[in-house]
């Protein structure tokens, strides 16, 4: 029987266990995609480069692994990196775990067929405070003055510190400092730092913090190697799924950021897989100075039939515009007022109800919120304040078991659910109150592989 949970549009290995993205870079024949994988099981282990091709930004080509655990300093895993364009050729840094955690290097052919790690490895053989135990994920951007590099740790009981490196070679490299350090003690390790840049010395940096289980960022100036915040740590995405984000350039100049969508109840590997990959997000600064996220423009062109189209009208308790719409694979797009009143969308539904997500906005608070408690998901339904307007834009991604969803290009909320029924498809519109629908629309949503 096919496999109700898989995505057709989202990033997925065959099978087996996947992580964080790894190292996104664009290369002649289109974007590279690595990410942490384990060749031999559907659970955490074996930490291998997986790799992806993708043209287009929309369809992908799984290939074999780009990185092994097959040297003395990294036969514990291959861990998460990054990866930058020197000379032509990609080369990619990651942590080696023997069990130590080291940084090394591997160089790629200019069309990123295959991957020779450096011989002088690790390039990175001790953090800069002695004793430290995680020290990974390294993030490599080019400035002026050459390469720098963030690479993530932890002060015990303390709190979570990104280091600063500076290089001229990618090989040698000289310790600049702290980027930034937290003194959260619940959450003391850091991982897997991004430095966004914008012009004139503006900054996000994003953090996954184990602690709290999720991607946080501060925002503030980058100079001199330091990153001083402007406002406090606050959660990146409001979903339980999104996590380890990273980050790469399009040849247009474009900033891309994609994470792993991760599995948010346990016992899941049974079904031989687990982990995949959120939608491509651009990131960009607005004029008013705040970070906007947005799904790719070109994942309209993966917009497969429209199911769905009405405008300016209003929904309250009893009603279902949205009867009849079916799908596992859809987009959804709700311009609305908000005023006190809450909005609903049911998704996965079964034609009863008894299974069913339930997005909702609540207008009185500006509370963006899923629940797929009752669609195989999280007992506890995901969702947090957002900034709200007058009129909102909601842009909803359902593919499978994920849920994504973007908020006037300005908050993120990533979950997922597991109905068990063939039936779970339906979608439900409605209101507590009443609420004033300006657009409503809903596509279907093609395969992002050729073999489908
Ligand atoms: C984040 C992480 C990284 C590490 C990798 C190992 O999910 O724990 O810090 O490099 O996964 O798979």
């Amino acid at each position: 029987m096919q496999d109700l949970h898989r995505a057709a549009y989202h990033f997925q290995p065959e099978g087996n266990w996947m992580n964080d993205p790894n190292g996104p870079v664009w290369l002649k024949n289109g974007l590279h995609l690595f990410y942490q994988y384990n060749p031999f099981g559907a659970a955490w282990g074996n930490m291998t480069w997986g790799h992806a091709l993708s043209p287009d930004l929309l369809h992908w080509k799984r290939l074999s692994p780009a990185l092994r655990p097959d040297q003395p300093y990294d036969k514990d895993g291959v861990f998460s990196g990054c990866c930058v364009v020197k000379d032509g050729l990609p080369h990619i840094l990651y942590t080696g775990v023997n069990p130590k955690q080291t940084q090394c290097l591997a160089v790629g052919d200019a069309l990123g067929e295959a991957f020779e790690k450096y011989p002088g490895n690790p390039i990175l053989p001790e953090p800069p405070v002695a004793g430290m135990a995680d020290f990974r994920d390294p993030y490599v951007w080019k400035e002026e003055d050459g390469y720098h590099m963030a690479v993530a740790g932890g002060y015990k009981g303390q709190g979570g510190v990104v280091f600063a490196y500076q290089s001229d070679d990618l090989v040698s490299w000289r310790y600049m400092g702290e980027l930034c350090r937290g003194d959260d003690p619940k959450n003391d390790v850091w991982e897997c730092p991004n430095l966004l840049l914008f012009p004139d010395g503006q900054a996000q940096l994003l953090l996954s913090l184990i602690g709290s289980s999720g991607v946080y960022a501060l925002e503030g100036r980058y100079a001199g190697n330091r990153l001083t915040p402007k406002r406090a740590l606050y959660r990146y995405d409001l979903g339980d799924s999104y996590y380890a984000p990273n980050s790469f350039r399009l040849p247009d100049g474009r900033l891309i950021t994609l994470g792993w969508l991760r599995e948010t109840v346990p016992g899941r590997e049974g079904s031989g897989w687990q982990g995949m990959m959120s939608l491509l997000r651009e990131v960009s600064l607005a004029s008013d100075g705040s970070v906007q996220v947005r799904p790719l423009k070109e994942m309209e062109r993966l917009r497969n039939g429209r199911l769905f189209t009405r405008k300016n009208f209003t929904v309250r308790s009893g009603d279902n515009p949205l009867k009849g719409v079916h799908g596992r694979q859809l987009e959804i797009l709700l311009r609305f007022e908000a005023g006190a009143d809450e909005l609903l969308l049911e998704l996965a539904k079964s034609p009863a109800g008894e299974e069913k997500a339930v997005v909702s906005f609540d207008g009185g608070s500006d509370y963006l919120q899923a629940d797929c408690s009752k669609a195989g998901g999280a007992a506890a339904p995901c969702g947090g304040a957002t900034a709200g307007r007058g009129v909102n834009e909601l842009r909803i991604f359902l593919d499978g078991s994920a849920l994504e969803l973007y908020l006037n290009n300005q908050e993120t909320l990533s979950t997922r659910l597991y109905p068990s029924r063939e039936d779970s498809d339906g979608l439900r519109l409605y209101a507590r109150g009443a609420v004033r629908i300006l657009e409503a629309q809903v596509y279907r949503v093609g395969s992002a592989y050729e073999e489908d």
